[in-house]
């Protein structure tokens, strides 16, 4: 079940109309179900259950909001974090310390002496410089590091290359020819407690044989570890899999697919598994609601002026995404229109030549799919106050981030006094 429906002729998100929320909170305003993002992580658990007691660690990039981490908190998730300011959110919402995996290309002292202090999971480590500052911090903090290194299995994930990590040539990770040398050096390092290995490839990823011949390598280096006599106890094999954006393409493989893949190559390891599931989760629990401006005349066809921007959704401008466009109150006919924002550059184009509901000025639209890598990758660019977000849940909604409006962009600010 969609939790964005159309009822009586109007779009809803569970049982509030999109409408009112605009209403009241004004526009461009994100919007989340709750009951979706609970209902994802319930077919993941379930796709799951044949591999053990695996750890759901959320990707908490993919949306960081406080009200989404805690409804997630509570359905018993953890959480994978990349930076100082992720663990401590994830903890404020009411995750374990024990269910925070740490991952990340740049983690600084501060961030490891953060996470050490505060207690996790593990470190996925992605270099030996890492490890080796990570002992150096943990012995002075009296500490051990649980950690597993991330191995870069040198695979095309098939995704967008901006967002594709696992080929030779990315920044993350080991190379598997490195990784025995990797291990033995960190075996050696007197603040770490070598656990486990780690891998993501990306994300978006709308195949499973990619995720399939990385962990069927992971697979071969567990072994080799282990004879080598490292105790792997741990196999995180990331996050990364596709949700359907667009209703006219094949939708990516399902939760249950994975988990059957999953079970058939990495259910005999004799490792717990972790899983670091974005947006799976929340993708689709989430729409950006937006107001049309104006119709301006195109070339081609009619440019749809709306009041998001690319400051609000970047997706498409950085990765060519496409997002379904609906009218929260369809007219019952249909147009082909450009859809832009009001942003001072061609890129702020979410939509070209797109067949879509007939809107008018003034008129109410959703960008669907946008709970993840949506709000989480906002600006304020070109001044623009930093848009709202919204979470409902059944009957009941709230605003879960204020607009931060341009008043207090201006007082962030500092102007020297010899100016
Ligand atoms: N684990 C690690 C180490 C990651 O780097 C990521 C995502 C995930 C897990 C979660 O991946 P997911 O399950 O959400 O695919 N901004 C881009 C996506 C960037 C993903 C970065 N890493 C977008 O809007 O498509």
């Amino acid at each position: 079940m969609d939790h964005f429906e159309l009822r009586d002729g109007a779009l809803h998100c569970e049982d509030v109309p999109l409408a009112d929320v605009a209403a009241a909170v004004g526009t461009p305003v994100y919007v989340y179900s709750a009951a979706a993002m609970v209902r994802q992580v319930a077919a993941l658990r379930v796709a799951l259950a044949a591999v053990g007691d695996p750890l759901i660690a959320y990707a908490v990039k993919a949306n960081p909001n406080a009200a989404v981490v805690a409804t997630l908190a509570r359905q018993g998730l953890g959480a994978d974090v990349v930076s100082g300011g992720e663990y401590r959110r994830a903890v404020a919402a009411g995750i374990p310390a024990g269910r925070i995996v740490f991952s990340g290309v740049g983690k600084t002292e501060e961030e490891m002496a953060l996470a050490l202090g505060g207690g996790l999971f593990q470190f996925n480590v992605e270099s030996v410089a890492e490890a080796e500052m990570l002992s150096a911090v943990a012995s002075r903090m009296g500490k051990t590091a649980p950690v597993g290194f991330r191995i870069n299995p040198d695979v095309l994930s098939g995704t967008h290359a901006k967002i594709s990590t696992g080929a030779a040539e990315n920044k993350f990770g080991i190379p598997l020819g490195e990784a025995a040398a990797a291990y033995a050096r960190a075996a050696a390092l007197p603040g770490l407690r070598v656990q486990g290995v780690a891998v993501h490839i990306g994300s978006q990823l709308t195949s499973l044989a990619p995720l399939e011949e990385a962990f069927t390598r992971l697979g071969g280096l567990i072994g080799e570890l282990r004879a080598a006599g490292h105790a792997i106890e741990v196999a995180d094999l990331g996050g990364g899999l596709g949700v359907p954006y667009d209703p006219s393409l094949p939708p990516p493989p399902t939760p249950e697919a994975y988990g059957a893949m999953v079970k058939r190559i990495a259910g005999g390891w004799g490792a717990r598994l972790v899983f670091e599931p974005g947006r799976l989760i929340v993708a689709n629990a989430g729409v950006l609601v937006t107001r049309l401006i104006r119709i301006k005349p195109g070339a081609a066809h009619p440019f749809l002026v709306v009041d998001a921007a690319m400051n609000d959704l970047m997706r498409p401008a950085l990765y060519e995404a496409w997002h379904a466009i609906e009218a929260v109150r369809p007219r019952g006919s249909r147009m082909v229109a450009n859809v832009v924002g009001p942003v001072c550059e061609t890129g702020d184009t979410f939509a070209t030549a797109r067949e879509m509901d007939s809107v008018e000025p003034g008129d109410l639209l959703v960008f669907r799919t946008a709970g993840a890598y949506a709000a989480a990758m906002s600006s304020t660019y070109n001044s623009r106050p930093l848009t709202p977000e919204v979470l409902v849940s059944g009957g009941r909604w709230a605003v879960v981030r204020p607009r931060l409006d341009v008043e207090a962009l201006i007082a962030a600010d500092r102007v020297p006094d010899w100016l």
